[in-house]
């Protein structure tokens, strides 16, 4: 027995010492590595991030070419592995697609997977964070019954994926710059978030030793709640659901009462109180697309406009300081991009991988890391004794 401090959900729990991302939830702050999100996301790019998320400083020249190569050298998958998504229905939701085939990877590289080695944890992040979109846009592919489309590496990572997701075998595919743009800005904003249920999911699971290829599955199944990165599908449904903007004050009304079980998607966070950063940049980039694919008479946009403007203003959502999140503005981008709803916390897993795999290599060489073990306040039968069946 023991007295243990409670905190449901860790929201005043620190569970780790980390370098890696910095938030102010009240002053509406992210940095990675010291660097603002809006600076990184308007001025760097994907690739460049992930080596500063990995190794805390922006690479030279060099660096960045060196791991900008080893990047696009592993985004092939073993020819084997495409047995994987074919044991699946066609209809399965691609996040039950990723858990599967992502911790199946732990299968074929016996090579990276001793987490002692620091030149095997190294070859495991390169694979994981290349193969990521190889896997994402194979889930995709394979919903809609198109043929796979292998990796071509003279492309860089966010328009190898657009290709990969978009393009068929019998016709030119070009990638625009306007979307592969916009593609790479989504990766760079939700590339890390300190400890977010996902990563420290991550983080737990690494802790006991476990393989790397099956802790980052374990994240994706973390990320796959609509609390969580399901956020921006359960955002766009929403939408869906409102149809016309003569409906939101109706559903306005629903979200602000008690007995009522419906939220606002895309709306309030966790440690956000004030404006998502992440959500003003990506709010710039959804009408950047919205522009280039001629889609700003987009039913759906509209009610996404009008519910912003009416939830920014409402008493309710005011004093809650419950603002749009990046989900609210990524759905209505990635829909507008061609994606479907399914594929859209698919997206931020790809993103996303980068910043469990920062995180679970700081974990690793941190010398006061432990296994992760919580305890918790008992409320259960106190002792008794078994009552065989017949007495029962
Ligand atoms: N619509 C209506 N009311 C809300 C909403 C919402 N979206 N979010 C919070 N509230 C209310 C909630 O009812 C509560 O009211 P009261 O204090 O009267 O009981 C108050 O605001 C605080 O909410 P909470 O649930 O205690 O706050 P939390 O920190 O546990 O939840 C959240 C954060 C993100 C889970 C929640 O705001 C939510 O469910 N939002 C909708 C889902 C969503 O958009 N999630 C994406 C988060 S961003 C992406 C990511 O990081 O994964």
């Amino acid at each position: 027995a023991g007295v243990f401090t409670f905190d449901p959900g860790f929201t005043s729990t620190a569970s780790c010492e980390s370098q890696i991302t910095y938030i102010d939830g009240g002053e509406g702050v992210l940095l990675y590595r010291g660097y603002p999100i809006d600076q990184l996301a308007e001025q760097s790019n994907f690739t460049e991030v992930a080596y500063l998320l990995m190794h805390g400083e922006l690479p030279g020249a060099r660096e960045l070419d060196e791991f900008d190569w080893t990047l696009r050298r592993h985004t092939m998958l073993h020819d084997q592995f495409d047995q994987f998504f074919r044991g699946f229905r066609r209809d399965a939701h691609p996040m039950a697609i990723m858990v599967g085939t992502v911790g199946a990877l732990s299968a074929f590289y016996h090579d990276s997977t001793d987490i002692n080695d620091p030149e095997a944890r190294t070859i495991a992040s390169h694979r994981m964070i290349a193969k990521m979109p190889t896997i994402a846009a194979r889930a995709f592919k394979y919903s809609t019954g198109q043929p796979f489309i292998t990796p071509l590496n003279k492309y860089d990572y966010a328009s190898n994926f657009l290709r990969m997701c978009f393009a068929v075998p019998a016709e030119e595919y070009e990638v625009s710059p306007t979307l592969a743009r916009a593609m790479d800005r989504i990766f760079i904003l939700h590339a890390d978030h300190e400890q977010n249920a996902s990563t420290s999911t991550v983080r737990l699971a690494g802790s006991s030793g476990a393989n790397p290829f099956a802790c980052i599955a374990a994240g994706i199944a973390s990320l796959w709640g609509p609390a969580h990165g399901g956020a921006n599908e359960a955002a766009l449904n929403m939408l869906r659901e409102i149809g016309s903007v003569d409906q939101i004050p109706e559903y306005i009304k629903r979200a602000k009462d008690k007995n009522d079980p419906f939220r606002l998607m895309g709306f309030g966070h966790r440690v956000y109180k004030n404006y998502d950063p992440r959500a003003k940049v990506m709010r710039t980039t959804a009408h950047e697309v919205l522009d280039e694919l001629g889609a700003k008479d987009d039913p759906l946009l509209q009610v996404a406009m009008e519910l912003e403007k009416i939830a920014l203003e409402d008493e309710y959502f005011v004093e809650k300081k419950l603002y749009p999140n990046i989900d609210f503005y990524s759905g209505i981008t990635l829909k507008a991009m061609g994606f479907p709803t399914e594929m859209f916390t698919v997206l931020f897993a790809v993103a996303r991988t980068v910043g469990w795999i920062a995180q679970w290599s700081e974990m690793i060489e941190d010398p006061s890391q432990k296994i992760g073990r919580p305890r918790q306040i008992f409320t259960g039968a106190e002792g008794r004794d078994y009552v065989p069946l017949s007495k029962r």
